[in-house]
């Protein structure tokens, strides 16, 4: 669905300018998750930014369906590392946002938005504000946002690092299901060694300049459970990963 050719990335800072990373290449496809892992500061959220389309590359270029990437495209949802919802809207609001920007009526709003909050499980929470909600909660109304555009490619920002231990993987399993379901390509970032084992079928170390592609598939979307957690295959992905990201 997506592919990278010898992408670089930069930004203008005081005049001068800053690359923050060369000569990286890389496809995603749909029902092939990619985890896109490394230090603070290695440039994931840029990747993200230049995978949406918000950010013009540097160097080199992205193919999205075959075509060159120009700009936002409809078909791609980015959520963003710190959800990116507006204060003074609310859940059903937030929610609805992408839509309303395309002019759909209240109705459509609705019958789109509804049944994406009943399978987050936050309908209950539609007149809230972004400051009466929990963290976890946050997280999904801004999956939400991104999954009531119809993508078919969601790249997904640190999207559950504030999270106890119990709702992070409730939620993992939420969103691998989500992406089957509706044959979603996904990209995302994570610190967390052991989701981006759960959830990825690749991996992509960023580590000073240097990019290792790592294959994690110990077993398919549909046997990622709370036993594959639990089974030697995963953890010896987790310390697979665990030495790309130390070298
Ligand atoms: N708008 C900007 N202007 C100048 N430099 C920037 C800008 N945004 C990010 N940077 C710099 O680019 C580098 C990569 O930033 P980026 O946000 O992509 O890192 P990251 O890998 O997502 O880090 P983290 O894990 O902390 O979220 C950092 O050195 C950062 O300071
Ligand atoms: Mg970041």
């Amino acid at each position: 669905m997506i592919e990278v050719h010898n992408l670089a990335a930069s930004y203008s800072e005081k005049g001068s300018k800053k690359i923050v990373f060369e000569n990286l290449s890389f496809e995603v496809s749909s029902g092939i998750p990619l985890s896109v892992i490394g230090p603070s500061g290695c440039g994931k959220t840029t990747l993200l930014y230049l995978l949406s389309g918000l950010k013009k590359p540097e160097k080199g270029e992205i193919l999205f369906r075959r075509e060159r990437l120009n700009g936002h495209q409809r078909e791609i949802a980015l959520v963003l590392q710190h959800y990116g919802l507006l204060p003074w809207k609310t859940v059903f609001q937030n929610a609805s946002l992408g839509l309303r920007i395309r002019g759909f009526s209240k109705k459509e709003m609705k019958e789109t938005v509804l049944p994406i909050l009943q399978e987050l499980t936050i309908d209950h929470l539609l007149d809230r504000f972004p400051n009466q909600l929990s963290g976890g909660e946050k997280q999904r109304v801004a999956i939400a946002r991104a999954l009531a555009l119809r993508p078919s490619l969601l790249l997904l920002d640190e999207p559950f690092s504030s999270l106890d231990a119990f709702t992070r993987e409730h939620l993992q399993n939420l969103i691998l299901n989500i992406c089957r379901q509706r044959e979603l390509a996904l990209v995302h970032v994570t610190h967390s060694i052991e989701e981006a084992v759960f959830l990825g079928e690749k991996a992509l170390v960023m580590n000073e300049g240097r990019f290792d592609l790592l294959s994690i598939n110990g077993v398919g979307m549909a046997a990622r459970n709370s036993e594959y957690r639990k089974s030697d295959n995963f953890h010896q992905y987790c310390n697979l990963l665990r030495g790309h990201l130390k070298r």
